[in-house]
């Protein structure tokens, strides 16, 4: 890890004020410690006093963890509940007219949905999948666009026992058909079309477009939500229309009472090799981490109003928008379209209008719209909001400084949170209440998370150094595995090095003198865009089913906004093109890219040489692909380059 060794020095710290502190759930430095020291002494009654506290079970469970077949560790595995009972039912004696969802639709208008109408909206919808045949343990996709009925899908498979899928609405149908063909899904849900910045997204014709592609043999019906007027092609046998189907729906569902260990979802992310990885998560760990996480973290109060800006279609869209909020009871904003439409101040002005407390959006979002105007929160009363929180990336500390002084008016302690899609909860991120902050870090690990930082040999690293980023127990919300594929999941998360022991996240980190923990990247080719995790692989292999291309590397470079911008490498079939040729193929080859995953993967940058630079066993050698990306010297030892006539070409070609 020696090429990781930091150079971040920052000494800024922000305690939270005193009156935070006093009303805060965890109020203060002692407190979290107490906390700490619990989870430490007494790990199991821990979790398990939480389970019991926070969850409301059909059966209660006598056993807190099983680890006999680790890394498969089964948490409270023979208690019986359901998540949508959980985040819907359970709140209906106190709460049943409570505003649990604010949408406000990409043109700007709102609607209210209260516990009460929701749990009628999910209880007929559900009760619509199972007159398709659904029933628990099937898979269902669903391809919506960031409404109401995207969350009333997630909960009604959630309330039936169906295991939800949920696949972004910007992907192509190139990754839809994978994604619906890896978890064998016998129902797809969608919409007719999105909106988002004022603009139509095509969501049914993509999904006619995947399943046209093949292997999407197991999926017998599509339903199909009217958000637009247009008219979507239409196939009679299975392409069914949400409004008629959930009709004549009985506004009583009974819940299908699951046994702790079911899997609730699968969410596909990217690994650095192969196909997305179908994380699975459990139904009652990851409800725990879901509800537990939300309370500590934005310092959940029940008048408090919460948006979480991430879509479904992401981890933080499933356990910030639709499992952490609804099980605590909370009221929360939902939108549906973009930050920078009709103009740049729409988060500003929604922060406003619906009055929001604690709020959470993505670096990314932040730098952008410092870029779009710095100023610009100043027009607004943002005086409601309590706790501000960022996810997916780090923060730079200017940003982060602006985020506090500009946005939170130097009052709103800042949650930078540390997780993946596999913790399926925050992992390391500041109590508001109890942790100060420093810009740029995301602080100290929650209690009963055992983060540490090691070396190769597992051995933790001293203060300052880099090292891999580990945790060191079980925790209930962590992926179960991999769909379809164990072995995967052992190797990919439990390796062999740290004699399977420790969960590796697949980031390096170091720690400062206070312990608080500082994200430095990924450790593996995995690219951070936006916030969103994507595969090289993935892109090399779009980029070389192209006719033209014949070889193509993937690598990353620092991007002001979005963190990492992606850069390809391409070896064309025919000649190296030059010019403004080389700019035209560049251009079909990005859009390409865009059809084929989707635009967030698409490159920002293509380069062009007759070859790629390799070693002798046929290596691609990335490290310098990635320094000829960023501009920099080639300092590395090339002596193993079969070819290094080939790094000049390349250079020459930016
Ligand atoms: O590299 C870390 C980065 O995002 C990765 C997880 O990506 P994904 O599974 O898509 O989930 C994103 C939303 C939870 C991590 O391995 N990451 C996430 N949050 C932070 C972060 N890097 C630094 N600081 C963060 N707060």
């Amino acid at each position: 890890m020696s090429g990781i060794e930091s150079i971040l020095k920052e000494t800024r710290s922000f305690p939270p004020s005193d009156d935070f502190r006093q009303k805060a759930v965890i109020p203060g430095m002692e407190a979290y410690n107490a906390l700490c020291d619990q989870a430490n002494g007494q790990y199991l009654s821990f979790w398990g006093d939480m389970a019991r506290e926070l969850l409301s079970w059909k059966k209660p469970f006598s056993r807190v963890l099983d680890e006999s077949a680790a890394p498969f560790f089964k948490w409270f595995d023979d208690g019986q509940l359901n998540v949508s009972y959980n985040c819907i039912d359970r709140h209906l004696a106190q709460n049943a007219n409570k505003i649990a969802l604010i949408f406000e639709a990409d043109d700007g208008a709102v609607t209210r949905v209260t516990y009460a109408e929701l749990h009628r909206r999910v209880c007929q919808f559900a009760n619509g999948l199972k007159s398709l045949g659904i029933k628990k343990g099937d898979r269902v996709v669903i391809y919506m666009p960031m409404v109401i009925e995207a969350i009333v899908a997630m909960q009604a498979c959630a309330r039936i026992g169906a295991i939800h899928s949920v696949v972004f609405g910007g992907f192509s149908a190139g990754a839809l058909r994978d994604r619906v063909q890896d978890a064998g899904a016998r129902l797809l849900i969608t919409a007719n079309e999105g909106l988002r910045g004022g603009k139509g997204v095509p969501l049914k014709a993509t999904t006619d477009e995947a399943i046209a592609l093949g292997g999407c043999d197991t999926v017998e019906h599509v339903v199909v939500y009217r958000r637009t007027d247009s008219e979507p092609a239409w196939d009679a046998n299975r392409d069914v229309w949400w409004h008629q189907l959930v009709e004549k729906q009985p506004e009583q569902c009974e819940p299908e009472w699951m046994n702790a260990e079911d899997p609730l979802f699968i969410l596909y992310t990217s690994g650095s090799t192969g196909k997305p990885k179908g994380i699975q998560h459990s139904t009652a760990g990851y409800l725990l981490g879901a509800i537990n996480s939300f309370r500590w973290v934005f310092d959940y109060r029940p008048n408090d109003v919460f948006w979480c800006t991430a879509d479904v279609g992401w981890i933080t869209g499933h356990t910030y928008v639709c499992y952490g909020p609804l099980g605590n009871g909370a009221t929360q904003v939902i939108f549906e379209g973009v930050p920078t439409y009709p103009d740049a101040t729409r988060f500003w002005r929604m922060i406003e209008r619906h009055k929001v407390s604690l709020f959470y959006t993505a670096p990314t979002a932040i730098r952008s719209l410092i870029k779009l105007g710095a100023d610009a929160p100043k027009q607004f009363d943002l005086s409601s909001l309590r706790v501000l929180g960022t996810v997916g990336e780090p923060i730079n500390p200017e940003a982060w400084m602006w985020y506090y002084e500009v946005v939170g008016g130097g009052r709103c302690p800042i949650v930078d949170t540390w997780w993946q899609t596999e913790t399926g909860s925050a992992m390391i991120a500041p109590l508001p209440g109890a942790v100060p902050t420093k810009p740029g870090s995301c602080t100290l690990p929650l209690p009963g998370v055992m983060a540490d930082i090691v070396d190769e040999s597992g051995a933790p690293v001293e203060a300052g150094k880099g090292g891999f980023l580990v945790i060191k127990k079980p925790f209930p919300s962590l992926v179960r595995t991999i769909w379809g594929d164990p072995e995967r999941f052992k190797k990919t998360y439990f390796p062999e090095e740290f004699d399977g022991k420790f969960y590796l996240a697949g980031d390096s980190a170091h720690r400062d003198e206070n312990g608080y923990f500082w994200i430095m990247g990924r450790i593996d080719d995995v690219l951070n865009v936006s916030g969103h995790r994507l595969g090289t692989m993935e892109i090399e292999s779009a980029l070389v089913a192209n006719p033209l291309v014949a070889e193509a590397a993937v690598v990353g470079k620092p991007h002001e906004i979005k963190g990492e911008a992606v850069v390809a490498f391409v070896v064309l079939k025919g000649p190296r093109p030059q010019g403004d040729e080389a700019r035209k193929v560049a251009d079909n080859l990005k859009q390409w890219v865009a059809h084929e995953i989707g635009k967030i993967a698409q490159p920002d940058e293509i380069r062009f040489g007759e070859n790629l630079p390799k070693t002798r066993s046929g290596k691609i050698m990335r490290r310098l692909l990635r320094s000829l990306a960023r501009g920099e010297e080639i300092v590395q030892d090339v002596s193993t380059l079969e070819n290094p006539q080939i790094l000049q070409q390349l250079q020459e070609s930016a």
